[in-house]
């Protein structure tokens, strides 16, 4: 808990707000978004393009946090934004992204999804497979329309990451695959087709990445591609999108590259291989999502039982679990934890933070490094704004947890917390 932001009375402060006095506000548990910290990062990702000089988009990837101020914040701030679902994609729009800017993505568009993106006219679709371009003909047949599309392609690579999270390999289930010549065929057809335009071209190796390596392999391959195409079909790529993945920091042991420094080393790979194959330099996109909303938010909890037993473990219980923070169990995926009456008290055990859910599994944090805590003490898992309360669930029938953006000390709540009512709303009895 040394890079937290601590207040005069001694406690953990978010956006200027001291946490305590959030959680007597609204309750525990509560997600807490630092929301200039969103902003800093967003400025950071486009300065490494304007200090190049380089023509680009930052499309947020907003499966991290899909919130309707989310997506109104990042509008705002001049980006796009990345759909997977007609879900995020009613989201964005009811939060105010221009359709023009949204990209949709995802490895089994419904047709019904498909015809809402192309009714909603938005910006491009990420085509990812056959049946997908068959779908979407049929659609813009129908509707006598046509839309822009962009290539997505797994190019072979694999990231150093979980497995789960890893998507650029051959045995992905993501994209047309290069290696075996599917990309060429998808983008024969594509061409052939008049209601597609293709614009581009994408990929996305997978996420949490923290080595720049993968994404320099990745240029180089695309650009290959893009060359090849460029003599092959005469097919020059209007947009060159390398995807999301930038790495953050949950714990001591991360020590991601700051999003500019990382961003500029994948640029000016781009800008060297786009020269030396000398073709004509397209639009660089890229689609952080973890990386603007992660380290934003910390969630605070309610402390409640405790269970010791000497010598064989310690189990410290909150009001929460994995049911808004489903990761580590998913992922084994490590957090921090500390007091946010007393950020920087000496650590006094050292005990696993579990939550209240019914499943052994339900751990948030293993191996905390605590003072002594008693029921009622806040405790603060910071780096929880990503994939957090977007893959939250009612499981055991608990409520999702409120969310609240703090900025220059003062709170907005912009989900409210689920009450009993909200999760029997599509019960019938
Ligand atoms: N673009 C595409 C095509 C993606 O599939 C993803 C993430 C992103 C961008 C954004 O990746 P990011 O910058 O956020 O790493 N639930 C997992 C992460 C799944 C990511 C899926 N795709 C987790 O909690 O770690």
């Amino acid at each position: 808990a040394d890079t937290v932001a601590i207040n005069q009375a001694g406690h953990l402060e978010i956006g200027g707000v001291d946490s305590l006095k959030l959680v007597k506000e609204f309750g525990t548990p509560v997600i807490a978004y630092d929301v200039k910290r969103i902003k800093t990062t967003i400025k950071h990702f486009k300065q490494a393009f304007e200090t190049a000089g380089l023509p680009y988009r930052v499309t947020y990837a907003s499966k991290a946090f899909s919130a309707l101020a989310m997506y109104r914040l990042v509008a705002d701030a001049g980006l796009g934004c990345d759909v997977v679902s007609g879900g995020e994609l009613y989201a964005a729009l009811k939060g105010g992204m221009p359709p023009e800017r949204i990209e949709f993505h995802g490895n089994n568009k419904l047709p019904a999804e498909l015809a809402m993106a192309v009714d909603a006219q938005i910006g491009c679709i990420v085509v990812d497979n056959f049946q997908e371009i068959q779908f979407l003909d049929q659609i813009l047949q129908e509707k006598k329309t046509e839309i822009s599309v962009v290539l997505r392609v797994a190019p072979g690579i694999e990231a150093e990451t979980h497995r789960y999270i890893s998507t650029g390999q051959q045995n992905s289930k993501f994209g047309f695959d290069v290696l075996s010549g599917q990309a060429d065929r998808a983008l024969q057809e594509l061409l052939n087709n008049p209601r597609m335009k293709v614009r581009g071209v994408h990929c996305h190796i997978g996420s949490q990445i923290f080595a720049v390596n993968g994404f320099l392999m990745a240029v180089d391959k695309m650009v290959e591609l893009l060359q090849k195409w460029q003599q092959q079909f005469d097919f020059t790529a209007e947009i060159l999108n390398l995807g999301g993945g930038f790495g953050t920091k949950y714990t001591e042991a991360d020590q991601p590259l700051p999003p500019e420094e990382f961003t500029t080393k994948i640029i000016t790979e781009v800008k060297q291989r786009i020269k030396n194959a000398q073709l004509p330099l397209p639009e660089i996109w890229i689609e952080p999502g973890r990386a603007i909303a992660g380290e934003a938010a910390t969630t605070l909890y309610t402390v409640g039982s405790r269970k010791d037993v000497e010598g064989v473990c310690h189990f410290v219980a909150v009001d929460g679990g994995m049911g808004d923070n489903i990761r580590p169990a998913l992922y084994q995926a490590k957090y921090e934890a500390f007091l946010a009456s007393r950020p920087q008290a000496l650590d006094e055990q050292i005990v696993t933070v579990v939550g209240k859910y019914c499943e052994s599994g339900d751990i948030l944090v293993k191996g905390a490094a605590l003072p002594i805590t008693h029921p009622g003490d806040i405790l603060a898992i910071p780096s929880t704004g990503a994939y957090g309360y977007t893959m939250a669930s009612n499981y055991n029938r608990n409520p999702r947890p409120a969310v609240v953006f703090c900025e220059d000390g003062k709170a907005q709540l912009i989900i409210r917390r689920e009450t009993y009512a909200d999760m029997l709303n599509c019960d019938l009895t």
